[in-house]
């Protein structure tokens, strides 16, 4: 029997309506901070923190663990919850096997790494642009340019061959978003064999090339820091959250900006807000809406407490728009102090990459303008189809003409 004394809890996740707002739906959600209680797809209750000032005490809070083979972790969808089985690597543990696995990674991603990556990437836009241009208009963004761009840079600092894209791009869609779990775990499976023998071609090879990969192959594996089965999850992470996601953020990005032309205007008459821009469309866009932790131990906050095998989901989007951080948290403006969104997470487990995907956004998104000052959608913007809200947010295709 129902409780009339509970308010009925919203399901989660929903579709957005718009593609750069949070649900609509939602709204009660933003009414009520810092805690909600949202209902999973089997109809499952769980927290859904949703207040800035909690979101960053819980994401440091080691009593929340990541490690999706501990009973109670929360599934957001089906096909999610047929493939907790195994181990992932650095998002899918805990201290201390994280720290671990994350000092290995840290100096293949800091910001002066990033910065040395710069003429790299210009290099990669530039190409994408020249051809996107020389076959005219119109264009579809999406495979023209915003997913090859991060894609040919991360095999490239990988050390993946980008021949193989069509392969790891079909594989990674079908892991995030595949109709059944079977599917996802088929997805799973072929990206793991596929680097597997990557691997093995690498430890035969008496030439080390320069990608992390080889690195890995050569130093980590070689003196035992690493097993095989550790450098293929390492891999496969690295490679799907490196491309899918910047790429979602340059898609939506544009078709963001092609919807404000006023803020286009300004950013394109003042160059030098790029990166405040960037961080703004980070907190707006909020693609990764739903970072999943289980209570490990009794958490009280806030005269609330989360149970240990509690679900913990924390929204971006809705955290993002927090009002007593960010007033009047709808609207774009760049001139605001975006710093601590959390579109990049926070802990332990705040993006490795986010120091790429600022190189990578920034180089492409100027680009793109500088390079078709006349840039406008092919097509009405009701008539674009965007992601499904269970799956990480951005275009599934982007018309456009210029
Ligand atoms: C704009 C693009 C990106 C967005 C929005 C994004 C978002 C996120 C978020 C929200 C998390 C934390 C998840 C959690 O705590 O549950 C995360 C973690 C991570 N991201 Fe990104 N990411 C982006 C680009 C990248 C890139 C380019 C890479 C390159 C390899 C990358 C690799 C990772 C890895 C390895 C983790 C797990 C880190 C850990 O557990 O220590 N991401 N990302």
């Amino acid at each position: 029997m129902t409780d009339m004394t509970e308010p009925p809890t919203v399901a989660f996740p929903q579709n957005r309506t718009c593609p750069y707002h949070p649900p609509t739906a939602y709204g009660p959600l933003r009414d009520t901070r810092p805690l909600a209680r949202i209902t999973l797809y089997d109809g499952r209750p769980v927290w859904l923190v949703t207040g800035h000032a909690l979101a960053r005490t819980l994401l440091a809070d080691p009593r929340l663990s990541s490690d999706r083979t501990r009973p109670g972790f929360p599934a957001p969808t089906e096909r999610f919850a047929g493939v907790r089985d195994r181990r992932s690597a650095l998002l899918g543990v805990d201290d201390p096997e994280h720290r671990i696995q994350r000092r290995m990674m840290i100096p293949s991603f800091t910001l002066r790494r990033a910065a040395e990556l710069r003429p790299q990437i210009q290099r990669v836009v530039d190409e994408r642009l020249d051809a996107m241009v020389d076959r005219g208009a119109p264009a579809e963004l999406v495979n023209a340019f915003a997913l090859p761009v991060p894609s040919m840079v991360i095999c490239a600092l990988l050390g993946v061959p980008y021949a193989d894209h069509d392969f790891f791009e079909g594989e990674s869609r079908r892991l995030l978003r595949g109709a059944t779990s079977a599917e996802v775990m088929d997805a799973r499976d072929r990206l793991e064999a596929y680097f597997a023998e990557l691997i093995d071609r690498k430890q035969k090879d008496p030439e080390p090339g320069a990608g992390v990969l080889d690195e890995l192959v050569h130093q980590q594996l070689r003196d035992g820091s690493l097993d095989r089965e550790e450098v293929i999850a390492l891999a496969t992470i690295l490679l799907v959250a490196g491309h899918e996601t910047t790429a979602n953020m340059i898609s939506l990005g544009t078709f963001t900006l092609l919807q404000h032309p006023e803020q286009l205007a300004e950013l394109r008459a003042d160059p030098g807000l790029l990166p405040a821009a960037v961080e703004e469309l980070m907190r707006m866009l909020s693609i990764a809406d739903g970072m999943l932790r289980v209570a490990a131990e009794d958490i009280e906050t806030g005269g609330e407490t989360i149970r240990a095998g509690d679900g913990v989901v924390f929204s971006t989007s809705v955290i993002n728009r927090d009002e007593s951080v960010y007033p009047d948290p709808d609207t774009i403006d760049w001139h605001r102090p975006t710093r601590h969104h959390v579109a990049f997470g926070f802990g332990i487990h705040q993006c490795l990459g986010q120091n790429l995907a600022r190189a990578e956004m920034e180089i492409a998104l100027r680009t793109l303008f500088e390079r078709l000052p006349t840039l406008r959608l092919a097509v009405p913007a009701e008539e674009i189809p965007f992601k499904p809200g269970d799956t990480i947010q951005g275009m599934l295709e982007l018309p456009v003409t210029w």
